[in-house]
């Protein structure tokens, strides 16, 4: 009963201490048992700073800083005639229509150097998780990702638009993409995206003769 009551005490004693003052405001400095990086050198925005003639903390833009991911042209964003040639285009910039509904087309003119630009980047971006033909069997699989195969009807038929959507912004249990790609690239894995879908229904008439002779057709 003593060593009850001893241990019951305690423990009172621990609950007061560690929960009784939580929410008190005091003006005493806190004892500080971690101070994990509480206390450093830093600047705030809009601070004073004696090392710069300016006085502030804040730092100027340096010339010719673009804001990153964008990948524009620094001189031309900077010089006075420039203009955005892409402000405005739904089509190109979220693959919607105007009316919001997903565009079904291809904004650059396809061609087998954007292919291979779509290839690289749907090889760093994509494959680990839908597997290198799309077929949903990336390494990820082995650990509960399932990323959906593209070689379905309902994929087959979905607009060009709303891949290019799923990429930027990604769909259901997948995050978008958009920021590591910029449009042309985006776009160029749409293009592979294609190229893989009509890859794996090709059959021997798709093939040219000394292909089907090499192979032995
Ligand atoms: C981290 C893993 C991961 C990466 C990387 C990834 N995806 Fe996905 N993707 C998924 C998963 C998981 C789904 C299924 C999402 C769901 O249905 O909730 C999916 C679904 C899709 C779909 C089908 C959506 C639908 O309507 O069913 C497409 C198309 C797609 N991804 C394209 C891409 C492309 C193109 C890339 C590369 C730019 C990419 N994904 C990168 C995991 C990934």
């Amino acid at each position: 009963m003593r060593t009850f009551l001893i241990i019951y005490a305690l423990l009172i004693f621990a609950v007061v201490s560690i929960a009784g003052f939580r929410g008190s405001k005091t003006r005493n400095t806190p004892i500080e048992i971690f101070p994990d990086m509480d206390h450093q050198a830093k600047f705030h925005p809009q601070g004073a700073n004696t090392l710069f003639r300016d006085g502030r903390d804040d730092r100027p833009k340096p010339e010719f800083t673009v804001a990153r991911g964008t990948k524009l042209n620094q001189k031309e964003v900077f010089s006075e005639d420039f203009e955005d040639a892409t402000i405005g285009d739904r089509p190109l910039l979220e693959g919607r229509n105007d009316d919001g509904s997903f565009y079904d087309g291809f904004p650059f003119d396809p061609s087998y150097e954007l292919i291979e630009l779509g290839r690289q980047r749907y090889d760093i971006h994509c494959t680990v998780c839908h597997g290198a033909v799309g077929d949903g069997a990336g390494i990820t699989r082995n650990y509960g990702i399932a990323a959906t195969s593209y070689h379905s009807d309902r994929i087959r038929d979905m607009p060009d638009g709303e891949i290019y959507d799923i990429i930027v912004n990604g769909k259901g249990t997948m995050f978008g993409l958009g920021h590591n790609l910029d449009l042309r690239e985006r776009w160029a894995i749409v293009l592979y995206v294609r190229a893989l879908q009509r890859s794996q229904l090709a059959d021997k008439s798709d093939l040219p003769s000394a292909k089907l002779s090499e192979l032995g057709l």
